[in-house]
């Protein structure tokens, strides 16, 4: 049979083949088989080179004609079956609706920050104004106009971090504010002082060279020791929980007098004694006192008239206890993991 006759013969077979196909995968297997790249249709095309001539040129054109009519007839019967050309894969990068999203992590505040805003914020509704100070102080702010001279015993754990001579230091507690304070502002005053200190202190489980301390003072004429106590009993209830009580000893500091150190009843046992409170019931939570008349003598207020009292809490101690944190330096250490879990 020539080429002609046999391409005549695979469109009537392709033809009848697909006008019968019962849905569009048939058609479309049909179509590979017949007039597809690897399909009858090139077996026949392959042949064309034993033609010559005249003949070549009609069975070339023929070769075509075919091809299109069974490719036509294909794409009718396909939509005819209610299916579509195979797609073409769609240009760019393909995209998984079943891939988890992106996640954006949300940050939340670090726990020594939240606890610092949170005791901040209980002395806001004493009527207490934050204010804050200089983290590079003077030798006279951090010492002497707190009534700690040179050559006081006191001031030997705090007599570092100097920035070269003997004027400039890191502060080594929030009370220069105290003399900031009462400097800019006449009496009455009344105060909260959140910020950073440093202290030569070696890094272990409770000590940092830097840590946060809150000062608090009050001024004006007529504060007695009795307010110092309410004010700071009052503090404790909202900050620990109402059934906290509190414990004043008395101590000693050189800008305060008298002082106390102040106690919580411990948080987790509720005084009864455990391992937080070291079997005791309570736990020391901040130093304070009536401030010594010098220091009102430093800054200019009339030490007759007027009366006050401060306080400061170390704040990493607060939030260490309220999470149980067993470490101070689990704080600074920035794992992200650890500090995601408050
Ligand atoms: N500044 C003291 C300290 O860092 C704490 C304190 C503040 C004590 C105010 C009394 C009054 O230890």
């Amino acid at each position: 049979m020539s080429l002609i006759d046999d391409l005549n013969a695979l469109r009537t077979e392709a033809e009848a083949a697909v006008s019968a196909a019962a849905d569009a995968a048939a058609c479309e297997s049909l179509r590979a088989r017949y007039v597809g790249r690897k399909g009858r249709i090139r077996d026949l095309t392959a042949r064309l080179g034993e033609l010559s001539g005249a003949e070549k040129g009609t069975a070339g054109k023929l070769a075509n004609d075919v091809k299109n009519a069974v490719e036509s007839l294909c794409d009718a019967r396909v939509s005819a079956l209610g299916g579509t050309k195979p797609a073409v894969a769609p240009a760019g990068p393909r995209f998984d609706v079943t891939l988890p999203g992106t996640r954006f992590p949300v940050g939340r505040r670090h726990p020594v920050y939240e606890t610092l805003a949170e005791i901040v914020q209980t002395f806001a509704r004493m009527g207490f104004a934050a204010v804050t100070g200089p983290e590079i102080e003077t030798s006279y702010h951090n010492f002497e106009a707190l009534n700690i001279p040179a050559d006081h015993p006191s001031r030997d754990g705090f007599d570092t971090f100097y920035l070269g001579g003997s004027t400039w230091l890191l502060r080594s507690h929030t009370s220069p504010v105290q003399v900031r304070t009462m400097k800019s502002l006449p009496p009455p005053v009344r105060v909260v002082v959140p910020g950073k200190v440093f202290r030569p202190d070696t890094a272990d489980a409770s000590h940092s060279p830097m840590f946060h301390q809150v000062e608090g003072l009050m001024v004006d004429e007529g504060v007695s020791f009795a307010d110092l106590k309410g004010v700071l009993t009052v503090f404790a209830r909202q900050f620990f929980g109402p059934e906290t009580r509190t414990r004043f000893r008395p101590s000693f500091f050189p800008f305060t007098e008298p002082s106390a150190e102040v106690d919580v009843s411990c948080i987790f046992c509720g005084g009864k004694g455990c391992s937080v409170c070291g079997q005791g019931g309570w736990i020391e939570i901040l130093g304070s006192g009536m401030v010594h008349p010098r220091v009102f003598e430093k800054v200019g207020y009339d030490a007759e008239r007027y009366t006050g009292f401060a306080f400061g809490m170390g704040v990493e101690r607060i939030a260490m206890l309220r999470h149980r944190i067993p470490d101070i330096r689990l704080l600074t250490e920035n794992n992200v993991r650890f500090l995601g879990q408050f």
